[in-house]
């Protein structure tokens, strides 16, 4: 039994299994290109949303502490991603590498939390997007209704229809196979990055020092009832639920982490990079410092311009403008975030598409989802199917209770995979690392600490959740999985004899 379940694909057959042309990027990459790329897929929901309502909420003006928390938290599982992604050459994600290293099990959980995180990242970018485009709206003077706005705190019946519209529009674009090209994504990424300049310069000459006093907001007690809001580390001491305080500061980072997602794409170009033990780190740490160093900026200069308690949680760096009396601004920067965070949401889209199909080209999932479109050659079941489910989410969830849940999944994926960089490197010292994390163990043990720590300062309902979708996932594993998968089948790989390692 224990044998199945640590069951592994060899590495040359992961490589062959997904010999896509889609998944190759073509051109031999340099780290400025990496981290072009990185900042492309980086900046999006966390720092044009989150930060709104996690100063609000939980940390006041210090929430660009949270930022540099979250950014170190990110840069230690970097260091573990690169060396992952350079060991096991394939086209993919956390999920391919463990079931090249770890096997079939480790790998199932973390390709069940991947879909998780990938297509709630999804919704969360979509919602984010909506509320940029209802104050470009606004400030056009036009208004939806209020039970098609879906905003928090809308009374009755709220469905977000543009969050839901946006997931439907990518996701045909996906099916028909188009494909954002390098010219495209660099464009954007220069408008999401000229925007964020111009939050932090023009934004500089609005800031009241009054707002940041206090810096460190005094702790407060969560209203009685809302225990199961309050971070799990609170509940495990038994400390009195609480937000703000010095401990506000780490409730905020393992919200605003979720503006971090994203940097593991860039890990997976490791094989695609002109020397890859360079550049990968580079490309990384580069675009992790700086996305951190502007995120503490637009942090600093927001809570500068409005009190904390008053930033609106929708589209909070548009609004400080409006409130500061400069709608012009506002309808600037809606603009170049709504731009922006549509790439965001159509490359987290392909990711968990992509990841579906590969759980269900293993016999993981139903094999069903694992034919191309004849035509299009696109996974075209399960972008459909995830769609659909993704358009219902944005359409009716609040944004940050789904980005907190992204966020322990991710979190927990990061923790895998360190985990998995140790273990590798005792199981198949002779693979070769095109990129090698720095002080192994201690660089991947803190990265499973620091992690751990975000993870206990999310809400104990989180948990909850979090472990209702790996319940359900350990029981379509034993279900089903196990015995349907490709290896247990004994099946071999297209165009390859077998190699499973026992
Ligand atoms: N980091 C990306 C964002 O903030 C996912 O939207």
């Amino acid at each position: 039994m224990s044998n199945a379940l640590f069951r592994t694909k060899n590495i040359e057959q992961s490589i062959r299994d997904t010999e896509e042309p889609e998944h190759a990027l073509r051109k031999s990459l340099s780290a400025l290109d990496l981290t072009v790329f990185g900042v492309g897929v980086i900046i999006g929901t966390g720092i044009f949303v989150l930060t709104g309502t996690a100063a609000k909420n939980t940390a006041g003006p210090a929430v660009s502490l949270s930022f540099v928390v979250a950014g170190v938290v990110c840069a230690l599982a970097a260091l573990c991603y690169a060396e992952f992604a350079s060991t096991v050459p394939v086209a993919g994600s956390a999920y391919t590498f463990s079931y090249a290293s770890l096997g079939e099990f480790p790998a199932w959980i973390i390709g069940w939390d991947l879909v998780l995180e990938l297509a709630l990242g999804t919704a969360v970018v979509a919602v984010g997007w909506s509320g940029y485009i209802h104050s470009l709206l606004d400030n056009a003077g036009w208004h939806l209704p209020e039970y098609l706005s879906g905003r928090d705190g809308a009374s009755g019946f709220g469905f977000d229809i543009l969050a839901a519209a946006l997931v439907v529009v990518l996701t045909a674009i996906l099916v028909v196979g188009m494909k954002l090209s390098a010219r495209v994504t660099t464009v954007v990424v220069a408008v999401k990055v000229a925007v964020v300049l111009v939050v932090i310069v023009a934004g500089a000459f609005f800031i009241k020092s009054s707002n940041y006093d206090p810096f460190i907001p005094k702790q407060q007690p969560v209203p009685a009832g809302g225990s199961l809001k309050a971070p799990l580390i609170q509940l495990m001491f038994g400390w009195a639920p609480s937000d703000f305080g010095v401990m506000g500061i780490f409730t905020a980072a393992s919200v605003v982490f979720f503006a971090f997602i994203g940097f593991d794409v860039v890990a997976t170009a490791a094989e695609e990079t002109r020397n890859p033990q360079r550049d990968v780190p580079r490309g990384i740490l580069g675009s992790l410092i700086i996305c951190t160093t502007l995120y503490v900026a637009v942090a600093i200069v927001v809570t500068g311009m409005q009190k904390y308690s008053s930033l609106s949680v929708d589209a909070p760096l548009a609004d400080a403008f409006k409130a500061t009396g400069h709608p012009w601004f506002a309808g600037l920067i809606s603009f170049g975030a709504a731009v922006g965070l549509t790439t965001v949401c159509m490359i987290l889209l392909l990711g968990q598409s992509r990841v579906f199909f590969a759980m269900s080209r293993d016999g993981l999932l139903p094999r069903f989802f694992s034919h191309t479109h004849p035509r299009f050659r696109t996974p075209y079941r399960p972008t459909i199917l995830l769609g659909a489910v993704i358009a219902v989410v944005a359409g009716f969830t609040s944004l940050s209770e789904l980005a907190e849940l992204v966020n322990i999944g991710t979190l927990f994926a990061f923790i895998v995979v360190a985990i998995s960089v140790i273990i590798l490197r005792r199981t198949r010292p002779d693979l070769h690392r095109a990129f090698k994390t720095p002080l192994v163990p201690l660089v991947p043990v803190l990265s499973v600490l620091a992690s751990l720590w975000l993870m206990l300062n999310l809400p104990a309902e989180t948990w909850l959740r979090f472990a209702v979708w790996m319940a359900i996932g350990l029981v379509v594993y034993f279900l089903y999985s196990r015995s349907h998968s490709r290896l247990a089948q004994g099946e071999t790989a297209p165009r390859k004899a077998t190699g499973n390692t026992p």
